[in-house]
């Protein structure tokens, strides 16, 4: 898609039903993204969700999609661990899902990782810039600025055989620089307008996400309001007996 100029959309999912949509409304990746954690499992970071809960996701995930390429996050500290470590988890994604690829925080200093996996068949998403994992280390999530770090952590997972790059949280021009770097399709959140393309996080998009909202999202629907109102409605008419209705009850016979 990137050679024929094409700018490629993904989306995360978590769930059956809601891949399907998405899949079905033409999104080219769905990101089983350990941001479940945070929209899926209400806690406050990314770091608690474990390898196995990414696999019962990322099952529904992969069953569901027909068409859309399914990237996999291996949580914190998978892709930390060595190559071992890292060749496991992207093969345990292979063999007990459906879903394509897995995708791991880093660039350059996960270089060995990123080259290990796809040796082995597992085709590797490296992701620059802000790595929600390091936010202890980072002291909270910051717009990242060190340009030439951040295009040699992309040129370093181009270079160890990475088929994509997810680029987060960095100025317009870093992530036109990041694009321009190299030949591998850019995603981008909060990246600006030149990468290959964007990923948002569902819930986000959807306003299904309570509290903060960074910067980077636009939120194109209110669904929270949709469910809170019909939850209400569905409360009422229960408390008002109008429903069951005639049309929802059985006859005698
Ligand atoms: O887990 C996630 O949702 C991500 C985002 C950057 C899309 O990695
Ligand atoms: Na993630």
């Amino acid at each position: 898609m990137r050679d024929d100029g094409k700018s490629i959309s993904m989306l995360t999912a978590y769930d059956f039903p809601t891949a399907a949509i998405l899949d079905e409304a033409g999104i080219d990746l769905l990101l089983v993204g350990d941001s479940l954690a945070m929209v899926v499992q209400g806690h406050e970071t990314t770091l608690p969700v474990t390898m196995d809960q990414m696999i019962y996701h990322a099952e529904m995930v992969g069953r569901a999609a027909k068409r859309a390429m399914v990237v996999v996050d291996l949580p914190f500290p998978e892709g930390q661990l060595g190559i071992r470590r890292s060749v496991m988890c992207g093969a345990r994604v292979l063999k007990e899902t459906q879903c394509h690829a897995v995708k791991l925080e880093g660039g350059a200093e996960q270089a060995d990782r990123i080259e290990a996996m796809v040796t082995a068949g597992i085709p590797v998403m490296a992701h620059v810039g802000l790595r929600p994992q390091n936010v202890h280390v980072e002291g909270g999530y910051r717009v990242k600025r060190d340009r030439k770090t951040l295009v040699a952590d992309a040129v370093a997972a181009e270079r160890a055989g990475a088929f994509a790059v997810l680029v987060e949280c960095v100025s317009v021009e870093v992530g036109q620089a990041i694009t321009d770097a190299v030949k591998l399709p850019t995603i981008g959140i909060g990246a600006g307008n030149s990468t290959t393309g964007q990923v948002l996080v569902t819930n986000d998009l959807l306003g299904l996400t309570r509290g903060y909202s960074p910067k980077f999202v636009r939120q194109m629907a209110d669904v929270s309001s949709i469910i809170h109102d019909t939850a209400v409605q569905y409360r009422q008419a229960i408390a008002d007996k109008t429903f069951p209705g005639e049309k929802e009850s059985f006859d005698v016979r």
